[in-house]
């Protein structure tokens, strides 16, 4: 097992700045996601890692040794990409050994590492097929058995399951996880579905053009996004956001729908955040009356829209709610569920009423 530290990490192509200083430290035998939109610079971030980019500022550390010059050869990682490119003339075990002749190995060895890997990854039957005989999903799986029979304690994998339906993706999710906690690698994981890494990550990292919005366990994001961009990349769907003006109880919308946060705070206008499903149907307390723009009854669960300051709603009831589109519905929220966020889009931390008043003398 080997921590990986990125101190200052910084990567530019000419006057373009793609990643804009990162520092973290990946604990050995960490599941770390590293998450955020298309073009970001999460490949860029992981190729630097890798060896295959070089580092325009900063230290790269493998297990507290300074890496940013060793070979990828040196650094004892193994990589799986999205595009797993098998060779195609070549049966299923010559493709997984294929990278082990660089090692020294007899061919007995090389022999008995595949026939494990294989073994893990239930591919056994297939080492004498060819890829073009196989599903996607067990080329994806042999594209793993490439990685692991290295027995690198460090695997990077970029977006490694997006060219699989979702179905198969839900199932590889589990797999991977499952294969990363019996080796026990240090795995840095790559995509831009925020439900892969909520689901598979011990901590992720949530990147928007190559700067940090946010690290941290996936529910530390979910529960309190530090700001509007990780509010609205996370959850689905995503956070609710409104822009509010304080008024005399709280802060009220561009419609007169009027909140009241439990957040204490000086801020003239904000911008308020609810989840789904933080959005209740009201017993006896009302929050708002809305109409209901749409509904989408899922069997579980039912999402209803709503119109709120201009800005469309959604609502997560659980179980089936026959209403109909036009109607008026009765909403619910809890003051402790909602979230405000500055006119940077910064969350502002909710604060206990007699420290604020401390901080108010203070200031
Ligand atoms: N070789 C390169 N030269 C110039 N710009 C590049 C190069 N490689 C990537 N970029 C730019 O860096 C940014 C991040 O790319 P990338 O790391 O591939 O994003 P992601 O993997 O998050 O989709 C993008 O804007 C991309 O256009
Ligand atoms: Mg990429």
């Amino acid at each position: 097992m080997k921590s990986i530290q990125l101190q200052h990490i910084q990567k530019s192509y000419g006057d373009t700045e793609v990643i804009r200083g990162i520092d973290v430290t990946i604990e050995a035998g960490e599941f770390f996601a590293l998450v955020g939109p298309s073009g970001c610079g999460k490949s860029t971030m992981l190729r630097m890692i890798a060896g295959l980019e070089s580092i325009t500022a900063g230290t790269l550390r493998i297990d507290g040794v300074a890496a940013n010059e060793l070979k990828p050869s040196e650094r004892q990682l193994s990589m799986v990409f999205q595009n797993y490119a098998l060779y195609p003339h070549m049966s299923v075990e010559k493709n997984i050994t294929f990278g082990l002749h660089t090692k020294g190995l007899t061919k007995l060895e090389q022999r008995e590492r595949c026939h494990e890997a294989a073994e893990t990854l239930g591919l056994t039957d297939y080492l004498k097929r060819k890829p073009r005989e196989l599903s996607g999903g067990q080329r994806q799986r042999v594209a793993l058995a490439r990685a692991i029979v290295t027995e690198a304690p460090i695997c990077l994998m970029d977006e490694p399951l997006s060219n699989l339906d979702a179905k198969l993706r839900a199932k590889m999710r589990s797999e991977i996880r499952q294969l990363q906690r019996k080796l026990n690698l240090t795995m840095i994981y790559v995509t831009h579905d925020q439900v892969e890494a909520m689901t598979m990550a011990d901590r992720m990292m949530l990147l928007n053009e190559g700067e940090v919005q946010q690290i941290g366990k996936p529910l530390d994001l979910y529960n309190k996004p530090a700001n509007t961009f990780v509010a609205s990349f996370i959850g689905s769907p995503p956070m609710n956001l409104v822009p509010v003006k304080r008024s005399e109880k709280g802060f009220v919308a561009s419609d007169g729908r009027q909140f009241q946060p439990n957040v204490m705070t000086t801020v003239e206008t904000a911008t308020l955040g609810v989840r789904p499903e933080q959005i209740l149907p009201a017993n006896e307390d009302v929050t708002f009356y809305a109409e209901l723009k749409n509904i989408e009854v899922l069997g579980t669960e039912t999402i209803l829209a709503f119109d709120v300051g201009g800005v469309e709603w959604l609502a997560k009831w659980p179980g089936q709610w026959p209403l109909s589109i036009g109607e008026k519905v009765a909403c619910y929220i809890d003051p402790k569920q909602m979230s405000l966020f500055d006119a940077d889009g910064e969350r502002i931390e909710p604060r206990h009423p007699k420290l604020f008043e401390a901080l108010e003398v203070f200031q």
